[in-house]
């Protein structure tokens, strides 16, 4: 684990050499509406403002784990549509690659895999498209986020805060969840609970010191063999993952448009991932058969 030192008032700290900066959203009074990975699908960001609209969350209760660009194919105007909406942002490691204009999206993908030479085909379209102005949007967002309601102080955070393209999963060693738990903790002080994303399928998990929620990912479906996306309600420190449906075939559309092609457009139709590369055993499609 990085040593983490506070450096000001600001809620700026440092870790390694990197700052990591901490956005307080205070107390949060009413539902918080969270999510992860908008992904470039545009149609899906709609729709979760729809819903958003129907359980009456405004955007200051809307809090994002990151990864607004990816693998569909609106990511300047994804982006456009989520920082217009003044949803409270924490960065992904898209953003944190697009705001330094690096080459790929900084999941640490093995050489050669799927994932690797899937990603290599969707970042470098997000690349070309995302505006200057979007990659200082990007560039601001927080790696820490923190806010509290009814009692409980929840931080939220993309995949890991060790490593930020950190893949948590359900099935991950308790360890992993108490070396995450502790860095937060040694960034911001106690916490309740956290948030995360980055790995796209939702679950929540009790720790030592509260409740780990991955509030999941709209972009893409859980590789579940639905259409649907999902996103996560708190409600007074309780937790419920529901589902999105949105306009599926203009996503698609929208990729095939975009020469995005590649496996993850029939993913959005399907259900299912293009590699299960990224996925422990455990939660593939042949251990979840069998099992
Ligand atoms: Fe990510």
């Amino acid at each position: 684990m990085r040593l983490l030192l506070r450096y000001g008032r600001a809620g700026r700290f440092i870790q390694g050499k990197s700052i990591v900066k901490h956005q307080d959203l205070g107390t949060l009074s009413g539902s918080v509406l969270l999510f992860g990975g908008p992904y470039s699908n545009l149609q899906a960001f709609e729709a979760l403002m729809s819903a958003a609209r129907g359980l009456g969350v405004p955007a200051s209760r809307m809090i994002c784990t990151g990864d607004v660009v990816a693998y569909c194919g609106d990511a300047s105007a994804t982006s456009e549509a989520v920082k217009q909406a003044g949803v409270p942002l924490v960065a992904g490691n898209c953003e944190k690659q697009l705001a330094a204009g690096a080459l790929d999206c900084g999941c640490g993908f093995d050489a050669g895999t799927t994932c690797d030479l899937l990603s290599a085909g969707w970042y470098s379209n997000a690349n070309r498209h995302v505006t200057q102005g979007q990659r200082e949007w990007m560039a601001g967002a927080a790696d820490i986020i923190s806010f509290t309601q009814s009692g409980k102080r929840y931080a939220v955070i993309h995949g890991g805060l060790t490593d930020i393209a950190r893949f948590i999963w359900s099935t991950s060693k308790s360890e992993v969840f108490e070396e995450e738990w502790a860095a937060v903790e040694a960034a911001i002080g106690p916490v309740d609970g956290i948030v995360a994303g980055h790995s796209g399928i939702p679950f929540t998990k009790d720790c030592a010191k509260g409740c780990w929620i991955n509030a999941g990912v709209i972009g893409m479906p859980p590789h579940d063999g639905g259409q649907e996306t999902r996103f996560a309600v708190l409600d007074q420190g309780q937790v419920s993952v529901r589902k999105l449906p949105y306009d599926v075939a203009g996503a698609i559309q929208a990729m095939e448009a975009a020469g995005l092609t590649q496996g993850y457009h029939t993913a959005l139709r399907s259900g299912y991932w293009p590699s299960e590369d990224v996925l422990p055993a455990e939660l593939r499609r042949a251990a979840l058969a069998s099992g």
